[in-house]
């Protein structure tokens, strides 16, 4: 088939690989010529190793083109572009408009919407692309950042939402190679599958981020009560690390714009507020810990480690280490920060970023773990305790770090929902 695919962010990049590693002529279509250049010149606009190896390797083969009039009668046209948060939570469906009018142009085509859009935006589309003879397919996307190839090559589940069920088995014969469970049913229910399980997602993250407060009062270890759950094949393992909560473009986006949806249909959702607030008050309660131990933060030297909203990625956005950095900046501390990728968000200009590591923790009281990259948990804690100053305390919002060797060294450790070097004990 020949297709279009829209916008060059990590869906659109890993779906346009997979594509054409299916055999498929793709056409890649990005409007910022900022990003065009990047990928012309064999680079991606963003941090994400095998898909840069992918990309090195397929850029020959798959065109980029700035518009979609540029593309010669593309089958479908692959929708994935962004659908940020609007002030009132709800979605930001220009982008998608904007493909919609330009398919104005096209022949009969299909427009297959990976972008994650709320309930009903099919249905709000349609009357428009049947005024043009083209056809529409929610067929949402369930990939993460960092593993965007991997999860586009061998997907979990293939979901179309259509009207017309040849057209689910067009949008599943670009995926030759899958072998998952397909489900064809139709678009907005199949809108309310993607956004309801990022919402499921983080409604966990929140749940055992609440059970680690918990623990703490009555002395239990929450990784070891994750692990507890996770064996009832019920609950499973998966998205309950507890720590500074979630981040990124999808979940607190995603999670906005259904609780957005409910109320806007007179339905206030107390379980979605409830995820929400509670993963709000999370870089909070890591500032009146360390309020607790270090008292006036005013010109206290307190270093960040990581920045990204979780490791592999260089993504800062709606970061829980950000947020954290802000609220330390806020009361005027010395924040010192360090990522291994990442850059320092431009609006955090109270912030000092470091290359090395070690650097940032140059001197200072405290010690923030924020994002669990592997580096960190490496690190020598002797180095890291050399360098700090008294009382070297290593808040550890992650739980990713060897709390008994931190703790041997002289560090004085701290975990979330965990009791020092108690921490991770088996019985
Ligand atoms: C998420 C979903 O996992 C994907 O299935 C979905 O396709 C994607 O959004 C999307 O809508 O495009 P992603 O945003 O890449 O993927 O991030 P995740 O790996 O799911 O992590 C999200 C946040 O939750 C991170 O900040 C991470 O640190 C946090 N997290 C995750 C926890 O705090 N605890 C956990 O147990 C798991």
């Amino acid at each position: 088939m020949r297709l279009a695919v829209v916008g060059a962010g990590p869906v659109g990049l890993a779906s346009a690989a997979v594509y054409a590693l299916a055999g498929h002529r793709v056409t890649l279509v990005e409007r910022d010529p900022g990003r065009l250049a990047t990928l012309r010149a064999g680079r991606l606009p963003f941090h994400e190793d095998g898909l840069q190896r992918a990309w090195v390797n397929l850029s020959g083969s798959v065109e980029i083109v700035s518009a979609l009039a540029a593309v010669p009668a593309p089958d479908l046209v692959v929708c994935c572009v962004g659908t940020p948060s609007l002030p009132t939570g709800a979605s930001d469906l220009a982008q998608i408009d904007a493909v919609v009018t330009a398919m104005a142009d096209l022949e009969r085509s299909v427009l297959v919407v990976r972008s994650t859009v709320p309930p009903g935006t099919g249905q709000y589309f349609l009357p428009r692309l049947r005024a043009m003879g083209h056809g529409y397919v929610s067929h949402p996307e369930f990939l993460q950042e960092g593993t965007a190839l991997q999860d586009s090559v061998a997907p979990n589940r293939l979901i179309a939402g259509v009207e017309d069920p040849a057209l689910a088995e067009s949008v599943f014969a670009l995926y030759p190679g899958a072998h998952c469970p397909r489900l064809v049913v139709d678009v907005t229910t199949a809108e309310l599958v993607k956004i309801a399980s990022n919402a499921h997602l983080a409604m966990r993250i929140s749940f055992i981020n609440e059970m680690a407060l918990l623990a703490e009062r009555v002395g239990a270890d929450i990784g070891r009560v994750a692990d507890g759950m996770g064996l009832d094949p019920r609950i499973g393992p998966a998205y309950l690390r507890a720590g500074l909560g979630y981040g990124g473009s999808c979940f607190p986006k995603d999670v906005r714009a259904l609780a957005a949806l409910s109320q806007s249909l007179g339905m206030h959702s107390q379980m979605l507020q409830a995820v929400m607030d509670l993963n709000a008050r999370l870089p909070l309660e890591m500032t009146q810990r360390l309020e607790a131990r270090l008292g006036d933060l005013a010109g206290r030297r307190i270093a960040i480690w990581g920045l990204a909203f979780k490791p592999g990625t260089d993504d800062t956005r709606e970061s829980q280490a950000v947020r954290l950095a802000e609220c330390l900046c806020a009361r005027g501390a010395e924040v010192r920060v360090h990522d291994p990728v990442a850059g320092c968000p431009g609006h955090l200009d109270g912030a000092t970023s470091y290359d090395d590591a070690l650097e940032a923790i140059e001197r200072a009281e405290a010690l923030v773990l924020a994002t669990e990259w592997p580096d960190y948990r490496q690190m020598e804690p002797a180095s890291v305790a050399e360098r700090m100053a008294a009382p070297r305390f290593v808040l550890d919002a992650r739980n990713a770090l060897p709390a008994r060797a931190w703790e041997s060294a002289g560090l004085e450790y701290r975990g979330v929902g965990r009791q020092g070097a108690r921490a991770g004990v088996g019985v």
